[in-house]
């Protein structure tokens, strides 16, 4: 093929002279190989013809005045480089992140070459792309924050975009994992293309290094699963099986509730030292994405090893069905007195108690569903309280499984959405009552803030004690990482009500987000939502940025609110969407 190449080379620089024997030399070529040339010629001009830009100028006013208004030179950036602040760790919801820095391969900085982004078709599920202007704002977030990632961050998990550098965690290229089932809805087909490029050639799961089973589950596992059930492309289930079967060590501990960690070369799983115990939302959010991987590739044997953690922690006893947030990997047992939250260590637990009913069919006495229906009880009764002035209904947390503590995690808001549609799958109207209630706690949580962007940890002044406001944040708790749980919230209420009230509030939450995150380069966390004049950026983007808030602010702004089937996809706790079977 680079013989063609250069012959097109040299007609277009030498003189007239070397016409002929350009001529000569095409025709001494073979019919097959001059038929290579003129389909190699015919599919570059379809590719550029197929990439050429579609939308009219007038709908890009818009988003270029949301766009161009605040890049890297906003003042409040400026203030905060002079300040020389000492960048921070870089964050995430989960724990475990290892120190050392990794060097990647040098070979995968290079970009894929067009002739294997041509033979991929894409089959399965058809999207169209963005149907209206702000469906257009989001692609046009996301393809920023994409480009900034592929320059200076290509294959590595995140985009550090202030820095230009990038942060390993697991070294699994999170960022596109994160983003193949977003790019695809998006219908943003180039970079899909090179997206699968690189998991094709370069996501190579036999490192020797351990990664966090949760982690890698919910993002790689769920980003792989979902891509195939949307795309059809047989190579994304090929990698989850080899993904999974490296994973399968963790269930092998002593209770059977999973090892933290695994090394995915040697296979070995275990805790880590400083941490004896799992995380209770850890080992109960690994069963939709291990039970589709079983379905899709007819092996039970994922299924079974991560429903066995069903049975074990439904046969434990619990506190009106809350659980704490440590159980240990010998004994089977939670740990005493370890706190009870809907936020981090918890939330997930809650959550994949009712999505795997509905995975699984909507089976009535389900032992998930009865759990479920005991634990927002139990929510309802133990944890729900309200503010003093304006009566907004909260959710705090037992600190020593007892000591009511009246705080939320932003993580908490992923619960309003899950609510509404466990009540749409049937659930009493309790849940729907309460799924309204903390809808507008949470939007608070943004709209209070001069930024319009929720902190990291809200806290909440409860009935009769007036000498605060009702929402509070403290210093060490105003960061906000470009987390996806309220948006979550707002796109699960527009689609199950078609209220658009939820599209503009989203609106107004994405305007922020392009105010006060958006860098040159991308978008970064910050590291204060209470100072639009000294927010702190943090020079993190992490791969929910692209994987899950972007998806969820562009599924929310959708005319057609179907554009995901909730009734045919359950999305798993990190926005990857999954079949619902039958
Ligand atoms: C299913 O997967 C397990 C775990 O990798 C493997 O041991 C087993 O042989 C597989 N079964 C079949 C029928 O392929
Ligand atoms: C839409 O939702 C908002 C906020 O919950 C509510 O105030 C309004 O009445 C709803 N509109 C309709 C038509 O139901």
């Amino acid at each position: 093929m680079s013989e063609h190449v250069s012959l097109i080379l040299e007609e277009q620089t030498l003189p007239g002279s070397t016409r002929k024997s350009l001529k000569r030399s095409w025709k001494q070529l073979s019919r097959c190989q001059r038929n290579l040339i003129i389909s190699a010629i015919l599919a570059l001009f379809i590719t550029c013809f197929m990439f050429l830009p579609q939308s009219k100028p007038e709908e890009e006013e818009l988003i270029e005045k949301l766009t161009k208004k605040h890049s890297l030179e906003t003042p409040e950036f400026q203030n905060s480089q002079k300040n020389n602040e000492i960048p921070r760790e870089p964050e995430s919801d989960g724990s475990n992140e290892p120190e050392e820095k990794i060097q990647i391969r040098p070979e995968e900085k290079a970009l894929p070459p067009v002739e294997s982004q041509l033979r991929v078709s894409i089959e399965g599920k058809k999207f169209s792309g963005p149907g209206n202007l702000r469906q257009k704002a989001v692609v046009e977030a996301f393809q920023h924050s994409w480009k900034g990632y592929k320059e200076f961050a290509w294959g590595h998990d995140n985009f550090k975009p202030i820095s230009k550098t990038f942060y390993d965690w697991f070294a699994l290229g999170l960022t596109i994992v994160d983003s193949l089932d977003t790019l695809y809805i998006m219908n943003l087909e180039k970079e899909f293309l090179e997206a699968r490029d690189w998991i094709d050639k370069y996501l190579l799961f036999n490192q020797n290094r351990n990664v966090n089973l949760f982690e890698v589950t919910i993002r790689v596992l769920g980003g792989l699963l979902s891509t195939f059930h949307l795309s059809g492309d047989e190579m994304f289930l090929r990698k989850a099986v080899d993904l999974g079967n490296r994973l399968l060590p963790c269930f092998n501990s002593p209770s059977g509730i999973p090892y933290s960690d695994v090394n995915l070369k040697q296979m070995i799983a275990q805790s880590p030292t400083w941490l004896p115990d799992s995380s209770t939302s850890e080992v109960t959010t690994l069963q939709l994405e291990f039970r589709d991987l079983s379905r899709a590739c007819s092996n039970s044997s994922f299924e079974n090893a991560a429903s066995a953690v069903n049975t074990l922690i439904h046969n434990l006893e619990k506190h009106d069905g809350l659980v704490p947030i440590f159980i240990n990997t010998k004994t089977g047992k939670f740990r005493n007195f370890a706190t009870v939250t809907l936020g981090a260590r918890g939330d997930s637990y809650y959550e994949y108690l009712v999505k795997q009913w509905i995975q699984t069919g909507k089976t009535p006495e389900d032992d998930l569903i009865e759990d479920y229906k005991t634990s927002i009880d139990g929510v309802l009764k133990n944890l729900v309280r309200k503010t003093s002035d304006h009566h907004y209904t909260f959710i705090g947390e037992l600190i020593n499984g007892k000591d009511f503590k009246p705080k939320m995690d932003h993580l908490t808001c992923y619960l309003p959405g899950t609510l509404l549609l466990g009540h749409k799958n049937g659930m009493p109207e309790s849940h729907l009552k309460l799924a309204n209630e903390l809808m507008e706690t949470c939007l608070q949580t943004y709209f209070v803030q001069p930024t319009g962007l929720a902190p990291e940890i809200s806290y909440f002044t409860e009935e009769g004690n007036s000498n605060m406001p009702d929402i509070y944040v403290k210093a060490a708790d105003s960061h906000n990482l470009l987390r996806p749980e309220f948006i979550e919230s707002l796109y699960y209420f527009y689609a199950i009500t078609g209220n658009k009230t939820y599209q503009d509030w989203g609106w107004k939450i994405f305007e922020s987000f392009i105010q006060y995150t958006r860098v040159e380069n991308g978008f970064t966390s910050i590291g204060n939502v209470q100072n639009p004049s000294d927010t702190r950026p943090r020079d993190m983007m992490e791969s929910f940025w692209l994987g899950e808030t972007l998806k969820y602010f562009y599924l929310l702004f959708s005319d057609d609110r179907k554009e995901i089937d909730l009734d045919k996809f359950v999305f798993n706790t990190e926005a990857h969407p999954l079949p619902i079977l039958n």
